[in-house]
């Protein structure tokens, strides 16, 4: 009886904090995009993935399992020592940065991406199908060589991510599928400072000079590299260093943060995401011409030609609202 009373009590309690937040802020969905942390009924509403029990059992649902296996599994399948094809260049697994198997909340996911294909894509400056913007990021977050189209292992990534998007409307967004917005400072980031932050929250998992730590087994990584010969390469979306902060902030320190629990804050992701990308760490060669209509270069692509008068270094580490300024004044295209 008590207990009963008790929870009663908490279910009133709860129902009038949620009538006191959405009354306080009855337009939340707009500002809540701009404000330091996602708010409480923002953080509920995000789009969660079907259970992967919902696979079907027939021949497409064969597909579906595979390509979800491939896409947690990827450097067994097809890394340097793939039983299924060497085309990764390194020991990567799409999770490692698609995380969960591209379900997570704020996490690279895939669940609106197969509505959204196939699309025009800036960086190449004609349209794309799914199957070749996976295979952009073989060649660039994996440093490998494209996957013939129309291949079992392209067929069934390809199958995976339809499966993930079917509640999707074509074109659809859901809640989650974006990078956070994150608050950018008026001056430049501080790499320094960015080192200081990755002592303390990122060096003992992907250690001292970011090379990650393999499992015992050597197929691919407990802590995945994040700079060096096997990380990804200049021309990932991740070495944009807004990209890569978005990212970092709503999932790292891996065990301790997720999209409805952060731990750094804006400032801390963004210079910590300055320093990864530094140009004092080595990667694998950029391969190839990226954005050949120049207009279309997202604010924080760090390798000009521009057409604005900014320099590498402003696009790269900022401050990043004159460029935003400049572009808006002009009609330019704006993204990051
Ligand atoms: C080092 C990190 C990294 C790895 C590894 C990686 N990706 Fe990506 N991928 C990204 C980033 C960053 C984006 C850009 C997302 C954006 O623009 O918001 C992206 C975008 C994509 C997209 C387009 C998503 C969309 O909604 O438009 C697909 C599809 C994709 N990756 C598939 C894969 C597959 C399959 C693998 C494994 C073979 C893989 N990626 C490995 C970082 C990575
Ligand atoms: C507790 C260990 C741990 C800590 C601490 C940690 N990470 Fe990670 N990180 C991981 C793991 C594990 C993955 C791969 C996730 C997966 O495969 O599910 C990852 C993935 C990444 C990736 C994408 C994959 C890649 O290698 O490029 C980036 C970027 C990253 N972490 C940056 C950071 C930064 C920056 C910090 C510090 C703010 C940090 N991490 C702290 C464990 C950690």
């Amino acid at each position: 009886m008590t207990g009963f009373r008790f929870s009663y009590l908490l279910l009133v309690l709860l129902f009038g904090v949620t009538v006191f937040v959405v009354s306080c802020d009855p337009d939340s969905g707009e500002k809540v995009a701009k404000v330091e942390e996602p708010e409480e009924d923002e953080l509920a509403t995000v789009y969660l993935a079907p259970d992967t029990s919902a696979i079907p059992n027939d021949e497409f649902g064969e597909l579906v399992r595979y390509g979800r296996d491939l896409v947690k599994n990827t450097a067994y399948y097809l890394g340097p020592n793939g039983v299924k094809g060497r085309y990764l260049g390194n020991k990567m697994n799409c999770t490692n940065c698609h995380l969960d198997a591209g379900t997570r909340p704020y996490g690279l996911n895939f669940l609106s991406t197969h509505g959204r294909y196939p699309q025009y894509r800036a960086r190449e400056n004609r349209i794309l199908s799914l199957a070749e913007r996976v295979n952009n990021c073989i060649e660039r977050p994996h440093n490998g060589i494209p996957m013939p189209l129309d291949s079992r292992e392209m067929t069934a990534i390809i199958s995976y991510i339809k499966w993930l998007g079917e509640g999707i409307p074509v074109n659809g967004r859901v809640e989650g599928d974006k990078g956070l917005e994150l608050k950018l400072p008026d001056f430049q980031l501080d790499v320094n400072h960015g080192k200081t932050v990755y002592k303390q929250e990122c060096a003992r998992c992907h250690g001292e000079n970011g090379e990650g730590k393999m499992f015992a087994n050597n197929i691919t990584y407990e802590y995945p590299p994040l700079w060096g010969k096997d990380s990804y390469q200049p021309g990932s979306s991740l070495y944009r260093v807004i990209k890569a902060a978005q990212f970092i902030k709503a999932n790292m320190p891996y065990d301790q943060v997720n999209w409805q629990k952060m731990k750094l804050s804006d400032r801390d992701a963004l210079d910590v995401a300055a320093y990864v990308n530094s140009e004092q760490h080595t990667r694998p060669l950029k391969e190839g011409l990226d954005y050949p209509d120049i207009k279309t270069k997202p604010i924080d692509y760090p390798f000009g030609p521009y057409n604005d008068t900014f320099s590498e270094t402003q696009h790269k580490y900022g401050p990043y609202q004159p460029i935003i300024d400049y572009r808006k004044k002009k009609g330019l295209y704006i993204n990051y």
